[in-house]
């Protein structure tokens, strides 16, 4: 789907604010959509660009069911499916990411921000990334990249990623950012299956899309994106990648990073700048998500009936886990929780809950651990072992940290106090009030 249809889609149900005074690329618009969130800003005058900038249309679990028309506990199971019964999408030509080929490649023309002081320049934030590989095909994920010139960005690719496999063995990988997704290209994107897998299927099964061949490099790319940059990517050229915020909202270091030299630009007649803020909820979301069906899948795998899982927004959207379980067996919680941390390697803390408890509401969350959890039966400790990247308290250079898990549900069978809340009876209030 193009985006200019799904704002429109906005702008009908008043769900978007339009910002027509004039903003600078500079610092303003990150800052009025940090301010902003999770609402929509449409950004109609940017001084700096003849583009138009949108950004916070992904924030939450609800602005994601509401695109894809669903509830909101439904997206686990159609992400599984997605992935599950993935479909190459359909190619065309005269695609509109290709209405216009830009003759020459000059990267100050976008609207690409300087989101924070402490950045190390402007970036692309919200760029999807197709590469191909030729043995395991197109991948598909997402790379921050910073300009540094008129043609040319430096990108931060995390070791073990495909991306960084495939880098690593071609030595120059061609690519093509794309910018200005919907939903089904950037949860594809940011799904992580096994290598190999083409991850445009996934988005074609989450929602039929197009396809079309770029124009200079080899490669099959979102025919509806808003903004193609087309080039190469040299694992031997590196330059000095950073400072950016990550996605702990903490400043991520500098690092030697290989460069992205951009060849060519396509776009729409129209196109409209997608802006993501580092660290903020549109990021974590993305982040965070598209694997709780890998957790949801392995916790059921272990025979758990899991209901709902959750990758907290206070956790970084990474870090933390909350599982939802129809409990059936006394030692439920303590194997849902390890089999949490086997889908999502990369969590540190995993609560348990029972089908009571709204995992959505962080009160909620904190009153079941109060009444229903003890420390010398319901607590797992991992010791030492492989962490994240991004946990800033993690060991310097091993990544090596401790994992805990909390089993906050309630024994099967009752022995002393009830451990439901009681309820009051509902009223309506206009009875009385007013
Ligand atoms: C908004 C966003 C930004 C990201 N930025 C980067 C990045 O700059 N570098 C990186 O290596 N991974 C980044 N990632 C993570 C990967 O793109 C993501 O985990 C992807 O699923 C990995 O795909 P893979 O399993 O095919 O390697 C980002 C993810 C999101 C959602």
């Amino acid at each position: 789907m193009i985006l200019e249809g799904y704002l429109n889609q906005l702008k009908e149900k008043g769900k978007i604010h339009i910002v027509d005074k004039p903003i600078s690329k500079k610092l303003e618009i990150a800052a009025v959509l940090n301010k902003m969130q999770p609402e929509p800003v449409l950004f109609k005058n940017v001084k700096e660009s003849d583009f138009h900038v949108v950004g916070n249309l992904f924030c939450t679990k609800q602005q994601i069911a509401s695109y894809f028309d669903i509830g909101v506990q439904d997206i686990i199971p159609t992400l599984t499916e997605a992935i599950e019964r993935r479909s190459p999408p359909q190619e065309v030509e005269n695609a509109a990411c290709q209405e216009v080929v830009e003759s020459d490649v000059d990267l100050t023309r976008l609207p690409i921000l300087f989101h924070n002081e402490v950045d190390g320049g402007p970036y692309i934030s919200s760029g999807v990334v197709v590469a191909s590989h030729p043995d395991y095909g197109q991948n598909l994920d997402f790379h921050r990249a910073m300009q540094i010139g008129k043609d040319r960005m430096v990108t931060r690719v995390v070791r073990g990623r495909d991306f960084h496999g495939f880098l690593e063995e071609e030595g120059e990988l061609d690519v093509a950012y794309c910018i200005g997704n919907t939903p089904e290209v950037l949860i594809a994107a940011a799904t992580s299956v096994e290598t190999g897998v083409n991850e445009l299927e996934i988005a074609n099964a989450l929602r039929e899309m197009r396809v079309t061949k770029a124009k200079t490099v080899d490669l099959l790319i979102p025919a509806d994106c808003e903004f193609v940059l087309e080039g190469t990517v040299y694992l031997e050229e590196k330059q000095d990648e950073g400072p950016f915020i990550d996605l702990t909202e903490t400043v991520d270091v500098v690092r030697q990073e290989p460069v992205f030299e951009v060849k060519k630009i396509t776009h729409r007649k129209t196109g409209i700048w997608q802006a993501l803020l580092p660290g903020k909820l549109e990021h974590k979301l993305l982040m965070g998500m598209p694997r709780e069906p890998t957790v949801f899948r392995k916790v059921k795998e272990r025979g758990v009936d899991v209901l709902d899982v959750y990758i907290t927004p206070g956790g970084a959207s990474w870090l933390h886990i909350a599982l939802k379980i129809d409990k059936k067996h006394d030692d439920d919680g303590l194997r849902a929780i390890e089999a949490a941390f086997e889908g999502h390697t990369s969590g540190k803390h995993v609560w348990v809950y029972d089908k009571d408890i709204d995992i959505y509401d962080e009160r909620e969350r904190e009153w079941a651990m109060a009444t229903r959890f003890q420390a010398d039966e319901d607590l797992l400790v991992k010791d030492r072992e492989p962490g994240s990247s991004l946990d800033p308290s993690a060991e310097p250079d091993t990544k090596m940290t401790t994992k805990v898990g909390f089993d906050c549900t309630k024994s099967l069978e009752t022995k002393g106090k009830s451990f439901a809340k009681a309820k009051f009876p509902d009223v309506d209030l206009k009875k009385f009030m007013g």
